[in-house]
């Protein structure tokens, strides 16, 4: 097997992970290192973490036996796959999307069945019905939106996703603040389905690695039996319920984010780059006149890291940059146009 690879190279520009471009709310790091200063170091956390529960229970208006946190995105994906995964079990993703969901699966010892995407990354009800029908996946991994690509996912395509199959539907939304809309609404007691998200994006807390998944109340239950007991550390916990009280600043840098995404589009689409449209706060484009390696290292050259997709199956010569401030995507733009001519 292969293992998972991001650089992580010494840059003055870092635009390669989909991190948010600047840390917290001030107040909510003097907050935090109050509250860590109380800690209880000699004892073990809370198991349940029931305030960090309560907390994001509240962000989404479910209640906080719906809610599962776990060690970043990462880990909800690894306990959802241990729990419902496995020998003899299938997991559905369409690919190109985010290695982790396939690499995690065939880690538990699940079959990986490829559902292809359409040549603008979009999913095909009908080729989903055909694979739903041959395979019946026990898990089958939506991502809206999409990781790399950054395509949303249509209304209809969790429904048929969900109409399908008895298996689970985990609809990944790391970025699901970015995009229009959102598979939280469907979640119910009777419907297989799990939203997964992250405070590594929005809430810029990639270092803390705190994720979660929204689900119902028996899916929940299933996986409190499988993750390892006091796995969410005590300052953990407390990062995440201070985190949430700063929702405000929360949405006002997504608006700043999508409105830097429009800005980056724009840009890119000056340039001799095919540029696919994007939910999310990084942005897939293909270089029409250079390899997309030649053009990677190009940047690097010149201090700027994004995402070399370029040899990664399906997604042949294409780029992802991540958004950052309005002067790292200037210097980006600038220095692209160097790279491309
Ligand atoms: C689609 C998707 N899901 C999950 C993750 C994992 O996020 P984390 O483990 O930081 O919460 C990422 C990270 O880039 C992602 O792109």
């Amino acid at each position: 097997m292969e293992g998972y690879h991001s650089p992580q190279v010494d840059v003055d520009i870092r635009l390669n992970t989909n991190e948010a471009p600047v840390g917290p709310p001030e107040a909510f790091v003097a907050d935090y290192l109050e509250a860590v200063s109380k800690i209880s170091w000699n004892r073990y956390p809370d198991r349940s973490a029931r305030d960090l529960r309560k907390s994001i229970a509240a962000l989404h208006g479910v209640s906080p036996d719906m809610v599962f946190p776990a060690n970043g995105s990462n880990e909800v994906l690894q306990t959802l796959l241990l729990t419902f995964a496995g020998p003899g079990r299938k997991v559905l993703t369409f690919e190109p999307t985010y290695q982790l969901h396939g690499h995690i699966a065939r880690i538990s010892g699940a079959e990986v069945v490829e559902g292809e995407r359409r040549p603008d990354f979009s999913i095909d009800e009908g080729v989903m019905q055909s694979l739903l029908k041959a395979h019946s996946p026990h898990v089958t991994f939506l991502c809206s939106p999409n990781n790399p690509t950054g395509t949303v996912d249509s209304r209809s395509i969790v429904h048929a996703a969900l109409g399908s199959t008895g298996g689970i539907v985990a609809v990944d939304e790391a970025y699901g603040q970015f995009a229009p809309w959102s598979a939280l609404d469907f979640i119910d007691e009777d419907t297989p389905l799990v939203v997964v998200r992250t405070f590594s994006k929005t809430w810029s807390m990639a270092a803390a690695r705190l994720g979660y998944l929204v689900g119902p109340r028996w899916l929940v239950a299933e996986l409190e039996k499988v993750v390892l007991p006091y796995h969410l550390d005590t300052a953990k916990q407390i990062a995440g319920v201070l985190a949430v009280r700063y929702r405000a600043e929360m949405d006002a840098r997504v608006a700043e984010l999508l409105s830097e995404r429009t800005r980056l589009a724009d840009g890119l689409r000056r340039l001799d780059v095919d540029v696919f449209d994007s939910g999310a706060n990084f942005i897939l484009f293909r270089p029409r006149t250079k390899s997309g390696r030649e053009v990677w290292q190009g940047l690097l050259d010149k201090r700027v890291l994004i995402r070399d997709c370029s040899s990664w199956p399906r997604l042949d010569n294409c780029l992802r940059v991540t958004i950052g401030t309005r002067q790292e995507n200037d210097i980006f733009l600038e220095r692209l146009t160097e790279v491309l001519s």
